[in-house]
């Protein structure tokens, strides 16, 4: 049976993936420090025999060797994740991002591990200037310490993965969307929708800019159908993962949200923002290794809409911080 560590596993994305793989009979570790005290959001899981959890640092070889036992493949989720954070925590940034996981991965050789999955970002694309989708082969313009952070590592990777054991591969994920025990309001779908809902007024900086989004659900999907993936084959791969369908300017994802609900809204479009990024991902490359039809960015919206509907996050603007990436407690 395979045991994975999730690192960062409480994290938005990782509790989605965690529950997933409990869900399917895998053995689960997560090693996370809860940097936005989130142990709430895999409470659940530790009352299935599968599961265990270390509250621990990456950048601490002690808890790293206490996570490794019987394990046989890693995913590493964890970071300062997302522009805003990794501006206002620098230091940290580059300690956890770049060098806490440098660390990690030669921590890794020689532990018996079948694959090692770093979790990038489409990010890395920075500003395309580019009509077209672009594929993994074009070259990276990371605009941000945090891209800038997952480019060296995916570097790292790459120029030395003769000297690693394990099969490394490199995921570049779309912006994520749709729910999770640790829901996260400051990404753009996300966002927009409870901001439409709740708030009922919203501000839309560089409105016609693109990204491609990806739901969470989906993640824990390709992740599970590569890790059964032979080793050999996937060795050394970069990956974009999301869905072509599911690349959207901003605009085009307010209209398709404003088409879902009955309020009467305020939207206030602004150019020239501080955040540059516009890119247009290419995702053949993991269609032709994974068979998996991506959900909708409109079925993922209405998910969150009904959900909001219940009431469900009726303190996401009272409580911020528990609903996003803003502050740390490290
Ligand atoms: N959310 C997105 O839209 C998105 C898009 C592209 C890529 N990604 C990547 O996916 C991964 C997960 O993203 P997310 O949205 O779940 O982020 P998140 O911030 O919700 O989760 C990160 C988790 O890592 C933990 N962590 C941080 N530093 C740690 C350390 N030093 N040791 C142990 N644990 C630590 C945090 O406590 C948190 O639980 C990240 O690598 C991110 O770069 C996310």
């Amino acid at each position: 049976m395979k045991k994975v560590l999730l690192i960062g596993g409480s994290g938005y994305i990782g509790a989605v993936v965690a529950k997933y793989f409990l869900s399917l009979g895998l053995g689960v570790r997560i090693l996370d420090n809860l940097l936005f005290d989130n142990e709430f959001s895999i409470r659940d899981l530790n009352k299935n025999e599968n599961f265990n959890f270390l509250k621990g640092d990456l950048c601490n070889l002690e808890d790293l060797q206490k996570s490794i036992k019987d394990i046989t493949d890693v995913i590493i989720l964890a970071g300062i994740v997302g522009d805003p954070l990794s501006k206002k925590y620098p230091r940290e940034s580059v300690e956890i991002n770049y060098e806490g996981i440098k660390s990690c991965l030669n921590f890794f050789k020689n532990k018996n591990l079948n694959k090692v999955i770093f979790i990038s970002t489409c990010s890395n694309y920075g500003l395309t200037n580019n009509d077209k989708l672009v594929d993994e082969s074009f070259s990276l313009n990371p605009l941000s310490i945090y891209a800038k952070t997952k480019v060296d590592i995916e570097k790292f990777i790459l120029d030395n993965n003769k000297n690693f054991d394990f099969s490394p591969i490199i995921l570049r994920f779309a912006t994520a969307f749709g729910l999770s025990p640790r829901m996260r309001f400051d990404l753009t779908i996300n966002q927009f929708t409870n901001d439409l809902i709740q708030n009922k007024q919203l501000e839309v900086y560089d409105p016609d800019t693109w990204r491609p989004y990806c739901h969470v659900n989906d993640f824990a999907t390709v992740l599970f159908k590569l890790l059964n993936l032979d080793d050999d084959t996937v060795r050394n791969q970069v990956f974009n993962v999301g869905s072509n369908e599911n690349n959207f300017t901003k605009r085009q994802i307010v209209e398709l949200i404003s088409k879902k609900i009955k309020n009467k809204c305020i939207i206030k479009y602004i150019g020239d923002g501080p955040d540059k990024r516009d890119y247009k991902i290419n995702f053949n490359k993991i269609n032709k290794f994974i068979d998996h039809k991506m959900v909708s960015v409109s079925d993922g919206v209405d998910e969150i809409i009904e959900c909001i509907n219940k009431k469900k996050f009726e303190d996401a603007f009272t409580n911020k911080n528990k609903y996003g990436n803003y502050k740390i407690n490290r």
